[in-house]
């Protein structure tokens, strides 16, 4: 993997039709590695940097997951954070996370070489139920307002032995041609500022319907991984704010995080 695949002129032309991200005052940083690009972004956003930065990597050191996870991130993979400036209404309509899990479903749709993605409630993104991808959000609060830093990791051109400490993980390799790591990025990149831009306008039901559509356990038997507990029940849907809805013992709850899977008959 060549850093030209993603040098700064490469990714500025993928951003070229952006509205929003890498557009105006923003920045945009190229790295060719980092221990998190999550960190180089909440450094950048303390500087004040615009909302629509971006900073990338073409590896990371120690890559954060959800949950105090590392994210195996060698080369031939897209690392990046995007800063984004969120106001109180947006972060009460939708989680931006989910956001970024459908706006990669319809990239990969877009120039992802046939592959066929699905979302894993409330933010991972498989192909043929391995995942392809993870997306992070870590919002903090700061005398300018909201900083939400959205990290996105995706298995790109990654090879099948640098994969395989990610029990589970598959790549855009394993299912095609990949693309290059830039027009992805632009692609994710438009289809995400859509979203976004709509739900801060006060758009959202047509997004959840979308996102529900992507949905394959919706509908199934699912058990439930939270903290302090597992739930099993039917997931009916996703409520008004992207919440899971199950139906447990008759009664239906509504749930914001965990970790889902489909209950298989024995
Ligand atoms: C998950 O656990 O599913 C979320 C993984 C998010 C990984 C991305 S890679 C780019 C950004 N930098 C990080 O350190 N993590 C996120």
């Amino acid at each position: 993997m060549s850093v030209a695949e993603l040098d700064p002129a490469a990714v500025s032309a993928a951003l070229g039709e952006c509205a929003l991200i890498g557009q105006g005052e923003a920045r945009i940083e190229v790295h060719a590695a980092l221990d998190s690009t999550m960190e180089a972004a909440a450094a950048l956003a303390n500087e004040g940097a615009a909302e629509g930065s971006l900073v990338l990597a073409l590896e990371q050191r120690a890559g954060r997951g959800r949950r105090g996870r590392t994210w195996t991130s060698p080369p031939g993979g897209l690392y990046a954070s995007l800063i984004l400036r969120p106001d109180e209404g947006m972060l009460r309509r939708l989680p931006v996370t989910l956001l970024g899990g459908l706006a990669l479903v319809q990239a990969v749709d877009d120039v992802g070489g046939g592959a066929r993605a699905d979302l894993k409630w409330p933010n991972d993104v498989l192909v043929g139920g391995q995942k392809l991808a993870g997306i992070l959000g870590e919002l903090s609060k700061g005398a300018g307002g909201h900083v939400l830093i959205l990290g996105l990791g995706v298995n790109v051109a990654t090879s099948a032995e640098a994969l395989a400490p990610e029990a589970g993980a598959t790549s855009l390799a394993a299912h095609g041609t990949p693309p290059a790591l830039a027009t992805l990025l632009g692609a994710f990149a438009r289809r995400f500022e859509e979203l976004y831009l709509s739900v801060r306008r006060g758009g959202g039901a047509a997004i959840l319907s979308e996102a529900s559509a992507r949905m394959p356990l919706l509908g199934k038997t699912v058990r439930l991984r939270l903290p302090d507990r597992v739930v099993e029940g039917t997931a009916c849907g996703l409520n008004a704010t992207g919440g899971l809805v199950l139906e447990v013992d008759g009664a239906r709850e509504v749930f914001v995080a965990g970790e889902v899977e489909e209950v298989r008959a024995a």
